[in-house]
């Protein structure tokens, strides 16, 4: 038993070692990724739920910053209801961009503001244009985002609060950013929020850096995940509904049983 429980202390010790050494913290021209912070988050857990005024607030972040690189192709406007915007708000949001649609009656493809059931507009009309914007690189669609990459929200906070120097000795291409938290420690994306106060909020929030990337990843896990909370909201609720029968069985197996006992 002794032996047992020594067996179990060293691995896990030798375990934390290795996720060090892996974690190349210590060698600065290393060029595989770190891990992502570890940050606490509302979501987290089995009751999580995401905190809707922080993904409000990211909302105004992606529209104010993000968006002018970045896509979101799978929200629409009428899902910002979710976070509380009001029917009237989302249908203004929507009129201040214009979608392509049709064709008409003549066959041909016109212009026309958004309405509320229509998808958030893209910054760029196709990739290549995207690419061009932005030295070859391509800002990935965010809609998934948090769920495309490992560790989802803890990379993305770590990943924009990343940028950094580049240490001395390391070679950085031309138009790269050192971030060491992104594969191969160069990204093209300059850091998006690098000063307090970048935007103001409408709720009168104090825009400082820390708060911005918080709120701005508490609205893309919405974004990549609308349907969460109701999913866990079931799950609580069929479990209590499984409680109250499983006591409902056992006083009526008593009931039926009491005479032959
Ligand atoms: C000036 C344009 C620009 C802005 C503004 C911008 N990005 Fe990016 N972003 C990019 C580009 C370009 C890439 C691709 C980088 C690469 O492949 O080197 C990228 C990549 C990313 C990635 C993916 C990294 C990966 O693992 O592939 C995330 C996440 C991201 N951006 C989030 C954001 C967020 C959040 C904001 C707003 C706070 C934002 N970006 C603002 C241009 C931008």
């Amino acid at each position: 038993m002794k032996k047992l429980f020594l067996i179990i202390t060293l691995s896990l010790f030798s375990n934390t070692g290795f996720a060090n050494s892996s974690n190349n913290s210590s060698d600065p021209l290393a060029t595989s990724a770190l891990h992502p912070k570890q940050m606490k988050w509302n979501f987290d857990g089995f009751f999580g739920s995401i905190d809707r005024q922080s993904a409000q607030r990211g909302y105004q972040i992606y529209k104010e910053i993000c968006s002018s690189c970045h896509s979101l192709k799978l929200v629409a406007y009428r899902n910002l209801t979710e976070l509380g915007f009001s029917e009237d708000e989302v249908k203004q949001i929507a009129s201040e961009y214009m979608v392509t649609d049709g064709p008409n009656d003549d066959g041909e493809m016109f212009e026309r503001p958004s309405i509320p059931s229509d998808k958030f507009v893209s910054p760029y009309a196709n990739e290549q244009a995207a690419r061009a914007a932005n030295g070859g690189a391509l800002p990935p669609d965010l809609s998934l985002i948090i769920k495309a990459r490992h560790d989802g929200p803890n990379y993305v906070y770590s990943l924009i609060t990343g940028y950094k120097e580049a240490p001395e000795g390391f070679q950085m291409s031309e138009g790269k950013n050192y971030n060491p938290y992104f594969e191969g420690r160069q990204i093209s994306m300059p850091a998006p929020i690098s000063d307090d106060g970048a935007v103001e909020y409408r709720d009168g929030t104090v825009a400082a850096k820390e708060q911005m990337v918080i709120d701005v990843v508490n609205f893309l896990q919405w974004a990549a995940e609308p349907e969460t909370e109701h999913r866990k909201k079931m799950g609580v609720r069929t479990m209590i509904f499984l409680l109250i029968l499983f006591a409902v069985l056992i006083a009526a197996k008593n009931a039926v049983w009491k005479k032959v006992k």
